[in-house]
């Protein structure tokens, strides 16, 4: 993904001229997977894979948007009624919308887009996406005035509204935040941030894509969200002041055990230990203790797998295999239902591992799974 790719067909597409050229990155999360919804902690760092954009406004009240990936063109205007179909142009569409809402004097512009995340793998493209047009339409309309959190709101506001997905705001918080070497604890029902710089001296992070799409915005992300909401409404009956499952704890969810079902049970149950393995994890971290690190990643696999239950076959095999090659930690990473499995191994296990992930998942699936190499990066900024 290079810019002047970006710049040239954006000149091809466009007039000729030049604009801005703006960028925003995914993300990997060590640990703390669905606690943003409930209040918890999550522990991301964004990547060096994101989106390109080059914008520049036209004098309308058009927007004229070219995906450079898809080779697709979309036209939309800027009030409510004139959303896109097309699902990509949602997405800038609702950055548009949000901006507009939060008084940013949003007006048509030309622009064309690039990125090098890898879709449904769980790295969240799609934040990459909004919090690329959430920050350049403040620079361009809005005069700096929103600040970081709420260009991150923005773009989680826009999955809720325009694509549907009911998501936390840990994706487009670390797109936005982001920092080189650095992952952040975030504690999601404060907003209060930390950065712990990232290094791990001996070993690598690494993705392992199973290539099996996950399905966000299909109904299975928003039930689990709904499990988490009617299980704190159960224990409000007892305990008024719990606002998340972050406020709960084991005993308060076995008080209302007899009044929920055995599903939502398991989905909090999980929260709840999570939200404490994130904890442990940052404990470890500050002492150089990978190997607590690891044990906790394991955890949440299972966690994840069984008690959530949003792994699939793929990952299970990706985590078993992880596990038989003395990896130090592996798990499921991001929403599940697919996508990559996060692995914290050692130097000298690294060639071993990847070798046999790719032979026997291929040999089991007939597929060879994807192999993404992690790179801890800056958020949210503009290139030139
Ligand atoms: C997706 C959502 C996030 C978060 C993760 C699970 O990536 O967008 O808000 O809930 O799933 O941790």
């Amino acid at each position: 993904m290079e810019i002047e790719h970006v710049r040239n067909r954006f000149i091809k597409h466009f007039d000729g001229t030049t604009g801005s050229i703006y960028t925003s990155p995914g993300r990997i999360n060590l640990i703390g997977e669905h606690t943003d919804y409930n209040g918890g902690f999550v522990f991301p760092g964004a990547i060096d894979k994101g989106m390109i954009a080059e914008l520049k406004p036209n004098g309308t009240q058009t927007v004229r948007a070219y995906s450079i990936d898809l080779k697709d063109y979309v036209e939309f205007g800027l009030n409510e009624e004139d959303a896109p179909r097309t699902s990509w142009a949602r997405y800038l569409f609702g950055v548009c919308r949000e901006m507009i809402k939060r008084r940013v004097k949003v007006k048509g512009f030309n622009t064309a887009f690039s990125g090098n995340v890898p879709l449904g793998a769980g790295m969240s493209s799609s934040a990459a996406l909004e919090s690329t047009y959430a920050y350049a339409l403040n620079d361009m309309f809005g005069d700096n005035q929103i600040d970081k959190f709420e260009l991150a709101k923005v773009g989680q506001a826009t999955e809720h509204n325009y694509t549907g997905v009911n998501c936390g705001i840990m994706d487009q918080f670390a797109s936005v935040f982001g920092k080189k070497d650095n992952l952040i604890r975030l504690d999601c029902r404060s907003l209060e941030y930390q950065y712990f710089p990232f290094k791990p001296e001996g070993y690598r992070l690494v993705l392992i894509d199973s290539v099996v799409k996950h399905e966000l915005a299909s109904s299975a992300y928003n039930k689990r969200r709904q499990s988490c909401e009617t299980v704190i409404a159960a224990i409000q009956k007892n305990h008024p002041h719990v606002e998340f499952l972050r406020d709960s704890n084991m005993d308060m969810l076995q008080e209302v055990a007899h009044s929920i079902s055995q599903e939502d049970f398991m989905r909090a149950e999980y929260v709840i230990e999570e939200i404490q393995r994130v904890l442990d994890v940052c404990d470890a971290l500050e002492r150089n203790d990978y190997e607590t690190v690891g044990q906790k990643m394991y955890e949440t696999h299972y966690g994840l797998s069984k008690l959530y239950e949003v792994s699939c076959e793929e990952l299970d095999f990706l985590n078993n295999c992880a596990k038989k090659n003395q990896v130090t930690g592996s798990r499921i990473m991001g929403g599940g239902f697919g996508g990559c499995t996060i692995n914290l191994v050692k130097n000298e296990l690294y060639d071993t591992f990847i070798n046999d992930a790719i032979e026997s998942f291929k040999s089991k699936f007939n597929r060879i799974p994807k192999i993404y190499d992690v790179t801890i990066s800056d958020g949210a900024r503009k290139l030139i």
